[in-house]
């Protein structure tokens, strides 16, 4: 886990997401700032995608990338060659009798480098299981994609107390079997509350649950789950990043509705450079 993204499948090689450097005392880990456009862009739109992808480069210390909606992947791939596009959601079999569904070896033939996999709103409207979930991490890391897998309480679990056990019960349930990916593997903790909802848990909060998180990582995969990222999602905005990059363990942010508009994002990428070791 967490070795730069290359696997070679049939001809086709993702372009590198992320090379994670090793968390150590003195070492922090590069931060991942990664736009979930949901179902938001058009063709119209390359050229926001475009000017986020050239002001990205002024952050060197900082990792960018963004998730559009599977019919822009290839558009928006050929005009920032190099800044990693990415999948919003992966079929986990190769092909088949699918239909409207994607498959990795689809994502990274159009050229992604990426993709989210877990995002709550398809666990709740796709009806999306942990362990489809799961598999579909595992052939996304097959291909060589990198996987963003997202877990996150409902407000009742997190008011009735149960916060972190849901998240660890997820994790359990969709964590990859792999424990040698050669893609790289990062998990973003979203709130279901905190979506698109302007409601964000306090640094205490983050901090509780991404520390639950990194247990649970090096319980499982040993001293790689210490390279695993854990980004923080959920009504992020240029206001409020600065104070949850700075919660421990938070190694990036899954951004939506800010990341639409290079105006919004940039700053939010600038505050991850500003809290980059
Ligand atoms: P918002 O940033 O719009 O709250 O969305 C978060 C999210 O769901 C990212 O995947």
């Amino acid at each position: 886990m967490g070795a730069a993204l290359g696997v070679r499948l049939a001809g086709i090689k993702a372009a590198p997401l992320v090379r994670p450097q090793p968390r150590g005392a003195q070492v922090a880990p590069r931060k991942l700032v990664a736009g979930n456009w949901k179902m938001h862009g058009l063709s119209a739109d390359i050229a926001e995608i475009e000017a986020i992808a050239a002001a990205s480069r002024r952050f060197a210390g900082v990792d960018v990338a963004l998730c559009v909606p599977a019919i822009l992947i290839e558009r928006a791939s050929r005009a920032v060659p190099g800044f990693p596009i990415g999948g919003q959601d992966v079929h986990h079999s190769d092909e088949g009798a699918h239909t409207g569904c994607t498959s990795a070896r689809m994502l990274l033939d159009a050229g992604a480098a990426l993709t989210i996999v877990g995002h709550s709103e398809r666990r709740d409207s796709q009806r999306e299981s942990d362990s489809e979930v799961k598999a579909k991490a595992e052939a996304a890391l097959a291909c060589g994609l990198g996987v963003i897998l997202c877990v996150g309480e409902r407000l009742e679990l997190r008011d009735s107390g149960a916060a972190v056990s849901t998240v660890l019960g997820q994790l359990d349930g969709s964590l990859p079997d792999r424990s040698n990916a050669e893609a790289e593997l990062a998990i973003a903790y979203e709130p279901v509350w905190a979506i698109g909802t302007g409601k964000v848990p306090t640094a205490s909060e983050i901090a509780e649950m991404h520390a639950a998180i990194r247990d649970r990582l090096t319980q499982r995969y040993g001293r790689q789950g210490e390279q695993v990222r854990i980004l923080y999602g959920g009504s992020v905005k240029p206001s409020n990043a600065g104070e949850i990059f700075a919660v421990p363990n938070v190694d990036g942010a899954l951004v939506g509705g800010a990341s639409l508009k290079a105006a919004d994002f940039l700053p939010i990428v600038a505050a991850a450079a500003d809290h980059s070791g």
